[in-house]
């Protein structure tokens, strides 16, 4: 069972703590995905489970073993890095077969999982080359060919189709899935992709500042986000602030936002407190949509079409909105549209701790 768990993992650098807390529990083969803002602590925890950082508190135990003194050799886990580094001099088999050479595979078998590899990365073509010799996207897929070769337990991966071009990206994508499920390896992703995540992740796990805002599936972090950071960083969302009254939530500018059935009561109860109510921009809708929701006149001032959707830019009261409407709804900027708000599909979070209120 190469499952792996944190307990109470912080990590600090003098003073400055960068993880703070960190509890969580990657099932056996299960592809984790962890996404969060630059400076984070992503890299850090991925190099600390690796053995690569020391941990200041807390333990991390890699099939029930505690592994916080386990020299990185020993934890059986290959980690593809966000700053790769190949060796110059070596051609791209040499590069793939190093860490099996020093582990003193017999070379017949190193061959076969490197060819295997090469195979899967569509690197066979490039075997003999150096890295000089390679493009940005290729030099990636022969650092991820050095991790797959070595058929670890656990796969670390730190960004790794971040050089890519979009094409490459999305393929890489489906070969790295697909590889998952041929390898069944305990995996812990981290990228900046939205798309990576929400497409590539049995689960993912939000990090703001050192600390865990939400573990969960795809589809439960953007439908039940807990809080207002995850709500605004998986997927876009439009936050209406103002205070909450019997009726609803009056914006700064006297709006009023008729609150969805299921909040009602918390509004009630709430009553004088400064709220904000979480719409994504799917959830306003044609006047004509048959979904029963709040009707407003708003003047778009900025359509941008994008193809098969497009995204319609308006101020509601003084607060700015954006919609996202199929981009075969007739619609021009700066004249004036009935729009419907989805009120049951929105969310209402407190202003000052930034919490989901339900
Ligand atoms: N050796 C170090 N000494 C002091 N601070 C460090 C050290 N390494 C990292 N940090 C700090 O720790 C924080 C987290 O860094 P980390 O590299 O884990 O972020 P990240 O989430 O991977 O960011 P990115 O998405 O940009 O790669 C940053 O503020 C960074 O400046
Ligand atoms: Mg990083």
């Amino acid at each position: 069972m190469a499952e792996v768990v944190l307990e109470n993992v912080f990590k600090s650098y003098d003073q400055t703590s960068i993880i703070r807390d960190v509890s969580l529990t990657v099932h056996d083969r299960e592809f984790v995905v962890m996404v969060g803002p630059s400076g984070c602590g992503k890299s850090t925890l991925l190099r600390m489970i690796a053995g690569l950082e020391s941990i200041t508190d807390g333990t991390i135990a890699i099939e029930e073993r505690i592994v916080n003194a386990v020299p990185p050799k020993d934890r059986d886990i290959a980690m593809v890095f966000q700053n790769y580094a190949l060796y110059p001099h070596m051609s791209v088999f040499e590069n793939m077969a190093f860490g099996l050479k020093m582990r003193n595979v017999p070379k017949a078998e190193i061959k076969t999982k490197v060819d295997e590899a090469a195979r899967i990365l569509d690197l066979e073509h490039l075997l003999d080359r150096k890295p000089k010799q390679l493009s940005g996207g290729q030099r990636q897929r022969v650092a991820l060919g050095r991790a797959i070769v070595r058929n670890p337990k656990v796969f670390l991966m730190d960004e790794p189709l971040s050089n890519l071009d979009a094409k490459l990206r999305i393929q890489m994508r489906t070969e790295i899935a697909a590889l998952h499920k041929r390898l069944n390896a305990t995996t812990i992703y981290v990228t900046h992709d939205q798309v990576e995540a929400m497409t590539m992740g049995d689960r993912i796990v939000i990090l703001n500042q050192g600390k865990i805002q939400q573990m969960d599936t795809p589809l439960r972090v953007y439908q039940d986000p807990a809080n207002m950071f995850v709500a605004g960083f998986v997927g876009q969302m439009n936050f209406l602030t103002g205070i909450l009254e019997a009726g609803g939530l009056r914006l700064g500018d006297g709006v009023l936002l008729t609150l969805p059935d299921a909040l009602k009561p918390q509004g009630e109860q709430l009553s004088g407190r400064a709220a904000v109510l979480g719409v994504r921009p799917e959830h306003w809708l044609p006047q004509s949509a048959p979904e029963s929701g709040q009707d407003f006149d708003v003047v778009p001032n900025r359509v941008e079409l994008l193809g098969s959707e497009q995204m319609l830019h308006f101020a509601l009261g003084k607060q700015a909105i954006t919609a996202r409407w199929p981009s075969d709804l007739p619609v021009s900027e700066d004249q004036p549209l009935s729009i419907k708000l989805e009120t049951n599909k929105a969310l209402l979070f407190d202003a000052a701790s930034e919490e989901r209120i339900v």
